[in-house]
């Protein structure tokens, strides 16, 4: 057993922990209180290759291994969740989905451009009566012989204005059940398909989500991905890998609040010394770094075993449940640590705390992570 990460592995995670401190951190308290898309920072990051990591080179991606992508996601997640997540969406829903499962004239149409940053990627499953029940979808997608007319909304889309290629879930067939439900790529602009507002939200505020509205929208049928009722296992599949990436960004939040609680504790001085040297805050620190290398661990397990071919539906919802459960108790520690300032925007950790939440509740929420767990151990 190796917990080195390779010379490569190392090169990687400087490479985008520089990308986060000197292009992410100048803008991000700013993104936040304005909930302004990082467009251009999208831009560079598709130059980086972080928006297609995991993709064949020969669709425009990087080529990099699971374990890579968990990296970049924990170091950009450090400084900016809200970045973090498209990242997450445009890799692990969108490209991963695209490149497993779709034909070659879809990855030639959309993969490449999407590997690459010239396009970016939602993922489109939740609906207001769909969101942990991901089999009972009331978005609808009729055959009409060689073409689909989807009707339905869909809920909390990350990247949902921003997007330029969308992959939505629907039924086909309500009476096959999870049998019944298809994937589809749709692109921005085809006539039905409406954006909604954009949310205001406690955390992730710089990322871009939106409901949207399909009314009557015609999709060629070359643009169904998979075989037909293939969908639900589709979606499942791709959000297995989704979640290495969001537990890698719970990973991200968590570390980068306690770097920034370890520094000030080591600045702020109260009762006559620093205050790390008080063990109310040095426990509070042990604890810290204890749980966010056991995190760590969980996370870079996920992804070796996805890397190694293994399953990795449990090992990736493990990743998640604890990954996301850590991120929320050490923000709220580092918080504390900082008294009065960490109430206080300049100082990150409360933006850090408010993006934690969402960890804990999309891709699914930690009580479906343990049904995910819970089924794979009663069946081992
Ligand atoms: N891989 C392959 N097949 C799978 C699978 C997997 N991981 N999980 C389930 N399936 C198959 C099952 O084997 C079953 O097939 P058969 O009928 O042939 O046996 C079929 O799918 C139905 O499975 P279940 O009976 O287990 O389905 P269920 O209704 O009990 O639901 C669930 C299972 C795990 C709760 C699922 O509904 C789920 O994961 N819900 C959460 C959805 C979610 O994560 N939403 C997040 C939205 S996306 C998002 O947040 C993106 C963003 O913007 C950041």
């Amino acid at each position: 057993m190796n917990f080195s990460l390779t010379e490569e592995h190392l090169m990687i995670r400087d490479a985008a922990r520089d990308f986060a401190q000197t292009e992410l951190l100048p803008g991000v308290i700013e993104r936040d209180n304005t909930q302004t898309f990082p467009d251009s920072l999208v831009r560079k990051m598709g130059e980086l290759g972080f928006l297609g990591v995991m993709v064949d080179p020969k669709y425009g991606g990087s080529g990099m291994d699971a374990i890579s992508y968990a990296i970049i996601m924990e170091e950009l997640s450090k400084i900016d969740a809200s970045a973090s997540v498209i990242v997450s969406v445009n890799n692990s829903l969108v490209c991963y989905g695209l490149e497993a499962y779709g034909n070659e004239e879809q990855k030639q149409k959309y993969l490449t451009k999407l590997a690459s940053g010239q396009s970016v990627g939602a993922f489109c499953l939740s609906e207001p009566e769909a969101g942990s029940d991901a089999t009972s979808q009331r978005t609808t997608a009729i055959d009409k012989g060689d073409h689909y007319l989807i009707n339905g909304t869909k809920n909390w889309i990350t990247s949902g204005g921003r997007a330029d290629v969308y992959i939505v879930i629907a039924q086909t067939d309500k009476h096959k059940g999870s049998h019944g439900i298809n994937a589809f790529i749709l692109e921005k602009g085809m006539p039905g398909f409406d954006i909604g507002p954009k949310e205001d939200k406690l955390g992730i505020r710089g990322s871009d989500t939106h409901t949207l509205q399909f009314n009557d929208v015609k999709v060629p049928k070359e643009n169904r991905i998979g075989a037909n009722g293939s969908g639900f296992r589709f979606a499942m599949k791709t959000l297995s890998g989704g979640r290495i990436g969001i537990a890698a960004q719970a990973l991200g939040i968590a570390a980068g609040a306690y770097e920034l609680a370890l520094k000030y504790s080591k600045e702020r001085k109260a009762f006559g010394t620093e205050i790390c040297n008080h063990q109310a805050i040095a426990f509070k620190l042990a604890d810290m770094h204890t749980e966010i290398e056991a995190a760590r661990m969980l996370v870079m397990r996920a992804a070796w075993d996805k890397d190694q071919g293994y399953n990795y539906d449990m090992s990736s919802a493990m990743a998640k449940l604890y990954a996301s459960k850590v991120a929320m108790e050490h923000t709220v520690e580092a918080v504390q640590i900082h008294g009065g300032n960490g109430f206080v925007k300049e100082y990150h950790v409360e933006r850090l705390m408010r993006d934690a939440k969402i960890t804990q509740i999309y891709e699914g929420t930690s009580e479906i992570q343990k049904i995910v767990i819970s089924r794979g151990i009663i069946k081992e």
